[in-house]
């Protein structure tokens, strides 16, 4: 009895220190910043975090669904405060790993340390993985308010990424030093912010479709604000669950690992609320992990399995029946004088693109409708093509959708993991806001 009580009066004790230490520092942030940019010749898309002790700006091309950030240790790695991940530790296991290095050949650097957990850096755009150590390294984040940067810097020394060799950059934008893989698991950065800053598992993209200016991603929880009109998109969220893929959905991975892709639950597509006839079966994700529709920031077009891709763009021709079409630009099909489209608000002409998707409530539907701009690609001055791909025969095995950049530019997305949904908008075009139209100037 007496024990207890001494127990209680120094919990109590601790809760006061505790408030008294919250009191004297100043908010902690609920929401980081990063800006975006797409590379005009890889149409990648590039933002800059800065890692290491000392601090130094790393450039990294976004990978949506990878489950790490990993980077180039084996070149300009220079700081005070890297730690390798131990094999056997939390993050190791947790990240799914398969190997440990028990004894690595060379003087102790960067990537190469004795007793360390190794993991699988990929590459999507040469289709290309190596090995490399994971380590935890500080990284320093600018917090937002969701209007404006805040001047307000942000250190943790606790993110976790992984170690690639420099050949692994091959493909990547210039001046690229690895991939921010954004995955939905342990290791992918949203979480690992969340669990160094104390935020909200949750993130919301917006991703400019001009090369010449910014877009952003915002992580943690803030409205996020665009001008001129200062609307806040957060309110206007409509939401979709995110749905598990038991399989990894990588190009290299170890077994065992679920997917760190979103996917949500498309369960038919529509052109002028008439669905088009697909094979359902391939919306669903089978216990193998195939099949379904994921978001992917590395594939510029929306990609089909080539039942579905013939038959949407055998409605949407149909649909636009009395537009003649021109020769076809690769790597499109079907492509229309500029001209004889006509334009309005969210872009092109051409009826939206409509899909249906799953809700909580398994009764009920939610859709996002795709327009013009979003649907149609301008390859030059005059002629615009339907911007969707043929997924080919050796992609079938794998997912049936994926929805590549060009059909998620100037829509605001929120991944929120915590929750298990994604939050969308449709075209900010709508409301004459692009994703160039969030206020970077600080405030402090
Ligand atoms: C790893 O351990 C071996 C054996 O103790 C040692 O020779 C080697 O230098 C160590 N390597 C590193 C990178 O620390
Ligand atoms: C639909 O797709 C599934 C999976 O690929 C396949 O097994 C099935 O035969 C297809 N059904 C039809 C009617 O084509
Ligand atoms: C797809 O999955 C949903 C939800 O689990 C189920 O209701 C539906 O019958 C499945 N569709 C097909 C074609 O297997
Ligand atoms: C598109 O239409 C315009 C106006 O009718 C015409 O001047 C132009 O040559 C056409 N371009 C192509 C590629 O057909
Ligand atoms: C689903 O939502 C509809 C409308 O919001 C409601 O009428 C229905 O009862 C809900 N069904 C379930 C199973 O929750
Ligand atoms: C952007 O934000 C800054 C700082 O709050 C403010 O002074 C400026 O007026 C804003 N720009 C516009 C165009 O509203």
């Amino acid at each position: 009895m007496v024990i207890k009580i001494n127990f209680l009066s120094l919990f109590l004790c601790l809760i006061f220190l505790f408030s008294l230490s919250l009191a004297k520092t100043p908010t902690r942030p609920r929401a980081f910043l990063l800006p975006v940019t797409k590379d005009a010749s890889t149409k990648q898309y590039v933002t800059t975090i800065d890692q290491r002790t000392p601090l130094v700006p790393i450039k990294l091309t976004i990978d949506l669904g990878q489950r790490f950030l990993w980077v180039d240790c084996e070149k300009g790695y220079v700081s005070s405060s890297y730690k390798p991940v131990p094999c056997g530790s939390i993050p190791c296991k947790r990240s799914f790993s398969g190997a440990c290095v028990e004894s690595c050949i060379g003087p102790p650097s960067p990537g190469c340390n004795n007793n360390t957990c190794s993991h699988i850096p990929y590459n999507p755009f040469i289709r290309t993985s190596t090995g490399g150590e994971l380590a935890q390294d500080v990284v320093s984040l600018q917090s937002t308010d969701g209007s404006n940067p805040r001047k307000y810097l942000s250190t943790t020394n606790g993110v976790v990424f992984d170690c690639a060799p420099h050949s692994l950059l091959q493909g990547l934008a210039k001046g690229v030093k690895g991939i921010l893989g954004l995955g939905n698991g342990y290791v992918g950065f949203p979480t690992q912010l969340a669990n160094a800053f104390s935020i909200p598992r949750k993130f919301a993209i917006c991703l400019t479709s001009s090369t010449t200016s910014r877009g952003a991603i915002f992580f943690g929880d803030s409205p996020y604000v665009f001008l001129p009109a200062g609307i806040d998109f957060s309110k206007r969220l409509v939401y979709t669950p995110l749905l598990k893929n038991p399989v990894s959905t990588s190009g290299s991975y170890f077994e065992g690992e679920p997917s760190t892709d979103y996917f949500i639950g498309v369960t038919s597509i529509k052109i002028h609320s008439i669905a088009v006839p697909i094979n359902t079966t391939l919306l669903n994700i089978t216990k193998d992990g195939k099949g379904g529709t994921k978001i992917s920031t590395v594939e510029p077009y929306t990609k089909l399995e080539t039942s579905i891709y013939n038959a949407l763009t055998k409605a949407f021709v149909s649909a636009l029946l009395n537009v003649p079409t021109v020769k076809p630009v690769a790597p499109f099909q079907v492509c229309y004088n500029k001209t004889s489209l006509g334009s309005n608000q969210v872009g092109p002409g051409v009826p939206p693109i409509e899909l249906v998707l799953r809700n909580k409530n398994a009764t009920t539907y939610t859709s996002w409708f795709i327009w013009g701009a979003n649907s149609m690609v301008a390859v030059n001055n005059d002629v615009v093509c339907f911007g969707f791909v043929d997924g080919g025969v050796e992609f079938e095995p794998t997912t049936s959708i994926v929805i590549g950049t060009h059909q998620i530019e100037d829509n605001l997305l929120q991944f929120d993991i915590a929750n298990k949904r994604l939050g969308f908008t449709s075209s900010l075009l709508f409301d004459e806001i692009t994703c160039a139209n969030f206020n970077f100037t600080t405030k402090a």
